[in-house]
C-alpha cells in the first residue's frame, strides 16, 4: 500500500487493530432525526471517546470545531430522502478535492445491493475508489438496506460486503447478523459494525457488538444506539471498552451503569 493510504488508515484503525467510528451522518437523508437535531450538541461530548467521526461536509463545517484533530470519514454519497421515492437512488455528493480540502482521512459511500439502483450505486463506489486511490484516500463502503431492514441476514450481507471489497473499498461497514462469522470470512477487508435503529436494552447492544467483535469485526460505526440513548457518554465508554479492552457484555453493562450513575449525580 502507498504511504498516504497506509497513514490515513492508521489514523482510523488504532494500533491494537481496532476502531470505534462515531457516525453522525444520518441527517443527509433523515433530516433532524431524534437526538441529532443540533449536531454540535450531540457530537461534542462524544468526540473524546471516538477514534474517528463519520460526517457530511455540511455538519463538519457547521458543527465541528476545526481545531479538533480527530480523523474524519467524510460521507460523500446522498441525494435522496426519507420523503422521496427510493433511498437507493444515491449519487456522489462531494468531490475528492473537497475531501482533501477538509482534510478527510477517508470517504464513505453507500451501496444498495439488490435494489433497483444496485448498478448505479456499485459504479459510484468503483468511481470513488478510483478517485480516492489517486490521492491516497481510502474508501469506506456502507452496505445500506434502505427501508428494508428485513434484508439484514448473513447471506445478503456477505454478498454486499464481498462486492464492496471486490470493488476496492478499504473498509466495509455493515450490520451485525446471526452467523456474522460467515460475513467476515467472505470479506477480505476489515469490517465495522453499524447498529441501525435503537434496540430495546443496552445489554442487547453490548451483546451484538461483542459477538461481532468475537467473530472478526475490527470495530464499530455505531450511531443511534449511542447518541439516542439517554446517557450517550456512558454508552460510548461501554462500547469503547468492548472494542478496545475486550470487555464482555456484562462488564460493559456494569461500566454503563456506573457511568450513568456518575452522570446522573452531576446533573
Ligand atoms: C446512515 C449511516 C450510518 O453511518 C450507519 O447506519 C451507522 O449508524 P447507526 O448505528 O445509527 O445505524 O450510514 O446513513
Amino acid at each position: 500500500m502507498e504511504w498516504g493510504i497506509t497513514n490515513r488508515l492508521a489514523q482510523l484503525i488504532q494500533s491494537d487493530g481496532r476502531a470505534l467510528f462515531l457516525p453522525v451522518d444520518h441527517g443527509y437523508f433523515q433530516g433532524p432525526t431524534r437526538k441529532l437535531e443540533e449536531p454540535r450538541k450531540t457530537i461534542e461530548p462524544l468526540m473524546p471517546y471516538a477514534d474517528a467521526l463519520f460526517v457530511t461536509r455540511g455538519v463538519l463545517r457547521s458543527s465541528v470545531d476545526p481545531n479538533h484533530t480527530k480523523p474524519v470519514i467524510l460521507r460523500v454519497s446522498g441525494g435522496t430522502s426519507m420523503a422521496g421515492k427510493d433511498l437507493a437512488n444515491e449519487g456522489i455528493t462531494t468531490s475528492i478535492e473537497e475531501a482533501i480540502r477538509l482534510n478527510a482521512s477517508a470517504v464513505g459511500i453507500s451501496i444498495f445491493v439488490g435494489s433497483d439502483y444496485e448498478k448505479e450505486s456499485l459504479l459510484n463506489l468503483a468511481k470513488l475508489v478510483d478517485e480516492g486511490e489517486r490521492y491516497g484516500i481510502p474508501v469506506m463502503a456502507v452496505t445500506a438496506v434502505g427501508k428494508e431492514l428485513g434484508k439484514r441476514d448473513a447471506r445478503y450481507l456477505a454478498l454486499s460486503c464481498r462486492i464492496a471489497a471486490e470493488l476496492g473499498a478499504r473498509v466495509v461497514k455493515t450490520y451485525w447478523c446471526e452467523n456474522f462469522d460467515s460475513v467476515v470470512r467472505g470479506c477480505p477487508v476489515p469490517i465495522v459494525i453499524a447498529g441501525g435503529p435503537q434496540v430495546d436494552t443496552e445489554l442487547a447492544v453490548f451483546e451484538f457488538v461483542y459477538d461481532g467483535m468475537q467473530k472478526g469485526a475490527i470495530g464499530v460505526n455505531l450511531g443511534r444506539n449511542i447518541w439516542q440513548n439517554d446517557f450517550p457518554v456512558a454508552m460510548m465508554k461501554a462500547i469503547r471498552a468492548i472494542v478496545h479492552q475486550n470487555a464482555t457484555p456484562i462488564e460493559a453493562e456494569k461500566l454503563f451503569r456506573s457511568e450513568k450513575e456518575r452522570e446522573s449525580k452531576k446533573a
